[in-house]
């Protein structure tokens, strides 16, 4: 179902993927994992702190036609397919939009989606991070609130096994997302939004709004309901906690 490749140490999955791609079976998902990163990278230009054998630093290659629905929420499927294993396991998280996950506004979990088009399709290329058994005294020391499976649960996870179901719980999502596109994961998606209802500052890369965190949109764009009373309808951006 899933082809692997496993790296002990890489700058970045997502980078070799990139370099690789060509290498892949155009009609499966390539998933590309490394023990270690020495130049993880996140959204925005930020480092993601990878180290060695603690976290899962998985890379989802596959393609899909160029017209697919609803593209520009792909990156929030594998968000999700992420948090149902969490919701599965007992856990409560939540997802601050577009990408991340979280527990009490610490981040678990983050998401690089990267994308390249030809005239016919797209090839994804969809970062995971995840703080697995990541010790608290290592997330204090990076440079946002940050958790792990281990500091929530008190107990050691088998990455491995967490990496096979997620494959599982990916492939069955990205089946779904290409009959339908986001709609069938709109309502469960919104009811684990973070700051819902409250007020959020969103950094679309050129402006900042503040607004209230209201809802999504059928294709997973956050509705901000701003002071004026009007909707603004965000297709990507950087959200963080704001003024009341
Ligand atoms: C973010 O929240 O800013 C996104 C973080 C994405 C990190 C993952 S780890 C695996 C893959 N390789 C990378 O270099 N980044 C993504």
């Amino acid at each position: 179902m899933v082809d692997e490749i496993h790296l002990d140490s890489i700058d970045s999955t997502n980078t070799y993927a990139k370099q690789h791609s060509s290498s892949f079976a155009p009609d499966r998902i390539t998933c590309i994992t490394a023990e270690e990163q020495t130049a993880g990278r996140g959204r925005f230009q930020r480092k993601w702190v990878s180290p060695r054998g603690v976290n899962l630093y998985a890379t989802f290659y596959f393609r899909l036609p160029a017209n697919t629905l609803h593209l520009i929420s792909m990156g929030q499927v594998m968000t999700y397919s992420f948090a149902s294993l969490l919701l599965q396991a007992g856990l409560h998280p939540k997802i601050k939009w577009p990408n991340d996950v979280q527990f009490e506004g610490k981040k678990i979990s983050g998401i690089l989606c990267e994308t390249s088009f030809t005239r016919d399709f797209v090839e994804l290329f969809l970062g995971i991070g995840v703080n697995v058994n990541l010790e608290e005294k290592i997330a204090k020391q990076i440079d946002q609130p940050a958790t792990s499976l281990l500091i929530e649960t008190g107990r050691i996870w088998d990455k491995w096994a967490l990496l096979k179901a997620l494959q599982k719980q990916f492939a069955a999502n990205l089946e779904k997302f290409e009959k339908e596109g986001f709609t069938p994961f709109h309502s469960a998606f919104e009811n684990l939004l973070a700051y819902k209802g409250q007020t959020v500052r969103c950094f679309d890369g050129k402006k900042e709004w503040v607004g209230i965190c209201h809802s999504l949109t059928n294709d997973g764009q956050l509705n901000l309901y701003l002071p004026d009373k009007t909707i603004c309808t965000m297709l990507s951006g950087e959200l963080s906690p704001g003024r009341s």
